[in-house]
């Protein structure tokens, strides 16, 4: 009997065995003029991709092999696809393209090789695409980028290399000494310390750079490069920035239209470290520590016209760290102020600042001043997020003296009550 029972497993195993042979399934679509493989799995086992399923065809410009469960690749896979311009293969279990096996796709223009396990790539891989425009190396293993690699892809303009094993203390600048065109670069979820000064010195039409979770804890020295004149987002949120005080970090950054710092720890912020960036429409410092607002931080900023402060801990708001700027969109949401100046809005109209949207909910408001400024906000006509305030949730605080009492010694006997009241929270 035990014996029986024994075979029947051995007979499944087999069985199991047959099942890995199977191949993908690919279907072609005539589009207008793009003829266009696509394959799909056809069960749950890695399949080795060989000659024959894709390659030896002249027509074919787009081949998607997207989470096809592609676990090696012949080196001949890819034979004969001479007018390929897309290639995805990305979300498939490849760890290593073989020298060659991209070649002779002379019209490639996009290369997607996103999610799989790839750690490196052999020197010359890319060296027969020169028309290269995109390349997506996302969410891989990439530990080290080798000299040389990049260097036959003169016309590269977007490179995703997020979410890899990169060093940036391991990193060589000269790597992209031939792509000097990328506009778009991502280093996002690799460790970016000690990444040398001239990093980014080969671009020189840098539009984006981002940076987000790339334990970082200070500005980088790298963005310190008058060649990054021409970038327009910096995206460096979700690092460990305690604070912002460096006046000559961002200074080349004259053409700068968006800065992410959100997430970080930030304290401080210097009001000299953000000045040069002249032409700033977007800041963004959601989700920090920040508990003061300088007097000047963003005044004369003349472009600024959207920040979001939400979620830090500011305890009182100049109106004149806004002043000068084109604010239209403001958040300060789920902060600790309990007033603002009083015609705050209309303070920042006379000096230029017309807000159409302004957050404020979620702090110890005093009951008094809240009212003062929805009279106000519906006055401008400036859209508030007011989903609490249907008189079925408690929103502010107030003592017996309900006019609004502008002065910080009043601070933390409203702040006390509201995280009593409001919050439930208990202060011993
Ligand atoms: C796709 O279109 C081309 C040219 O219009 C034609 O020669 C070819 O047979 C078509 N292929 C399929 C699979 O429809
Ligand atoms: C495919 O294109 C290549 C390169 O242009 C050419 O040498 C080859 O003869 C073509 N093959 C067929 C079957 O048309
Ligand atoms: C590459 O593929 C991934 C996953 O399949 C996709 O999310 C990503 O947008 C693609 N990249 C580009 C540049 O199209």
């Amino acid at each position: 009997m035990p014996l029986t029972k024994k075979c029947h497993s051995c007979h499944l195993v087999t069985l199991l065995f047959v099942f890995v042979k199977a191949t993908p399934k690919c279907g072609i679509t005539n589009e207008t003029t793009e003829y266009h493989v696509t394959c799909t799995p056809t069960d749950n086992y890695n399949y080795n991709l060989q000659r024959g399923l894709v390659s030896d065809n002249n027509d074919t410009t787009k081949l998607t092999l997207r989470a096809c469960r592609i676990g090696e690749v012949d080196f001949e896979a890819f034979e004969n696809l001479y007018s390929l311009k897309y290639l995805d293969v990305s979300q498939n279990k490849i760890s290593e393209l073989k020298l060659g096996v991209l070649d002779g796709m002379s019209e490639l223009n996009h290369l997607n090789l996103s999610h799989n396990l790839l750690t490196g790539f052999p020197l010359g891989l890319f060296d027969q695409m020169p028309k290269l425009n995109d390349l997506d190396l996302s969410g891989n293993k990439i530990r080290t980028l080798e000299l040389g690699i990049f260097d036959t892809l003169v016309q590269l303009n977007w490179i995703d290399l997020s979410n890899n094993a990169l060093n940036g203390k391991d990193l060589t600048p000269y790597v992209f000494d031939q792509s000097t065109r990328i506009t778009y670069i991502s280093y996002e979820r690799n460790n970016m310390n000690g990444a040398p000064a001239n990093l980014l010195h080969a671009f020189e039409d840098l539009r984006t750079l981002n940076l987000d979770r790339c334990l970082l804890r200070d500005v980088p020295e790298f963005i310190r490069a008058s060649n990054l004149k021409t970038l327009r987002e910096l995206i460096l949120s979700t690092n460990q920035f305690k604070k912002i005080d460096d006046a000559s970090t961002l200074i080349y950054l004259d053409n700068l239209n968006t800065l992410d710092l959100s997430d970080n720890i930030i304290e401080t912020i210097d009001p000299n470290s953000i000045k040069p960036l002249k032409k700033l429409k977007v800041i963004i410092l959601r989700r920090n520590k920040i508990t003061t607002l300088p007097d000047t931080l963003f005044k004369d900023m003349k472009s600024l016209a959207n920040i979001d402060l939400s979620h830090n801990q500011i305890e009182s708001v100049p109106v004149n760290a806004f002043r000068g700027t084109s604010l239209k969109n403001l958040n300060l949401a789920s902060n600790r102020f309990t007033y603002l100046t009083d015609n705050f809005c209309l303070e920042l109209r006379n000096s230029g600042a017309m807000l159409t949207k302004f957050y404020f909910n979620q702090n110890p408001w005093q009951c008094g001043c809240l009212r003062n400024l929805l009279d106000e906000v519906k006055k401008f006509n400036i859209a508030y997020n007011g989903v609490m305030y249907d008189g079925k949730h408690p929103i502010c605080v107030t003592t017996n003296e309900v006019f609004c009492k502008r002065h910080d010694t009043f601070n933390s006997l409203y702040t006390e009550l509201y995280d009593r009241l409001v919050l439930g929270l208990k202060i011993y």
